[in-house]
């Protein structure tokens, strides 16, 4: 069975120590995300990315966040109301997938970006799931992954959900996506960044 987040944990995601590891902000400006983009964050929890990545492309671009969970979703909509932010709308997905043809009155242009970051462990079918997102993704767009090492470690899921860079690299090698940038991050998470 999949290892799905439990929302109750939800504070940890958006904790100082988890901004010291991973620098949001400097980790997407440094993946090439500019003023007036698209951004989708796929497993968007309560925003470690998401707001960063508003603040970045402005009031011309936007970000849209997708979560299973609705305990995630309202705690990430409660701090972009406290934030007074306009540029993040959020979508619950369920677990067969999404159906964009809902929801693309609302989309108005692919993505620049795709940010999938600790949550493709949690997802069974990962081929069918990476298929509805990247159709999204626009021609020279990028995916940025962020996943655990498939190794021992203190924290984090058994080691049988987590997935090795190389199963990723074949699996998006198929989707046509190039790798452009590899990064050990520390001794539990990888970040890969891949273009279409
Ligand atoms: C570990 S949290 C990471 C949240 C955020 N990306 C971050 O790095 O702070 C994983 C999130 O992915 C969501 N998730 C798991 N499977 C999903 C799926 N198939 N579609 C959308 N969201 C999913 C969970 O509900 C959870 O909020």
């Amino acid at each position: 069975m999949a290892h799905i987040f439990n929302p109750e944990n939800k504070d940890k995601l958006i904790s100082d120590e988890r901004k010291k590891i991973f620098e949001p902000e400097k980790l997407l400006n440094a993946a090439g995300l500019k003023n007036g983009m698209s951004v989708f964050d796929v497993g968007c929890g309560n925003g470690f990315f998401a707001l960063p990545a508003a603040e970045i492309v402005g009031s011309s671009g936007s970000v849209f966040g997708f979560d299973l969970s609705q305990e995630m979703l309202d705690a990430l909509n409660s701090r972009v109301e406290e934030l007074d932010i306009n540029n993040i709308k959020t979508f619950k997905v369920s677990e067969e997938g999404i159906d964009f043809s809902e929801i693309k009155d609302q989309i108005n242009s692919k993505a620049d970006f795709i940010i999938m970051a600790n949550i493709l462990h949690e997802v069974p079918e990962l081929e069918s799931f990476l298929d509805d997102y990247l159709e999204w993704l626009s021609e020279g767009g990028r995916l940025i992954i962020i996943e655990w090492r498939k190794k021992e470690t203190e924290e984090g899921p058994g080691i049988e959900h987590r997935l090795a860079p190389k199963e990723l690299y074949d699996l998006l090698n198929k989707k046509e996506l190039r790798a452009i940038y590899s990064r050990i991050i520390n001794n539990n998470y990888y970040l890969k960044i891949l273009e279409k």
